[in-house]
């Protein structure tokens, strides 16, 4: 597959490219993305230099779609969906760079690639879902906030660095009100 561009009022979303590549490393110092996201810890320079190819190869394979999400010249995070499994199935991730938090830019970002991934003209999912790492607050609220239903809990459901560990599930269908749903989990 093609990389897709996106845009939404603030963002443009497109693959990530070489000149990201500081930009990606700095952000990935952040603790809450080392603790809560796949990323490697420690975060190097060279895994921000692999990343690059990295997400190219697998647009070229469709399986895990990354977005750079860009405000002007600014790195605002990067979002994808992952696992896409060839049956309507796939995984919303995200990660926001430090400074670019608590303004929408999530959201925002988030509803232009869950609008791609249920249309036919885009991924023609079915069914998108959410973990994270229990505790996770602010990505669940996130999450909420996009119409994710919560569905449950999955006892050592995510493979962490230090071992797996407990994950929240929530799941988007693709002919879900998207207006959003109390979660048991969060307290308001
Ligand atoms: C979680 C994260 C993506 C949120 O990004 P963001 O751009 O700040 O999110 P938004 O500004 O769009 O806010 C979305 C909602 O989450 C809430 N929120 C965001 N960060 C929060 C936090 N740290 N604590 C509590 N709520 C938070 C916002 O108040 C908002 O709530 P509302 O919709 O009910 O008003 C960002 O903090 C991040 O990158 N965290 C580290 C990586 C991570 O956890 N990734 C997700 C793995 S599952």
């Amino acid at each position: 597959m093609e990389p897709v561009t996106l845009t939404t009022k603030r963002l443009e979303l497109s693959a990530p490219r070489e000149s990201d590549v500081e930009a990606i490393y700095e952000a990935c110092q952040d603790r809450d993305t080392q603790r809560y996201t796949t990323v490697p810890s420690p975060y190097t320079h060279e895994h921000a230099a692999d990343f690059v190819p990295r997400v190219a190869a697998q647009w070229s394979e469709g399986v895990h779609l990354t977005w750079a999400m860009r405000e002007g010249d600014v790195l605002a995070g990067m979002i994808g969906l992952y696992r896409l499994d060839g049956a309507g199935g796939g995984e919303l991730g995200y990660w926001v760079s430090p400074w670019s938090r608590r303004r929408g830019l999530l959201t925002e970002a988030a509803r232009a690639v869950l609008a791609w991934g249920f249309s036919p003209d885009g991924a023609r999912l079915e069914r998108i879902e959410w973990r994270a790492v229990v505790g996770n607050e602010g990505s669940a609220r996130a999450a909420r906030t996009l119409g994710f239903r919560y569905e449950g809990l999955l006892r050592a459901g995510i493979a962490g660095k230090k071992g797996r560990v407990d994950a929240w599930i929530a799941g988007l269908l693709a002919d879900d009100d998207a207006t959003p749903q109390p979660w048991s989990v969060l307290a308001d």
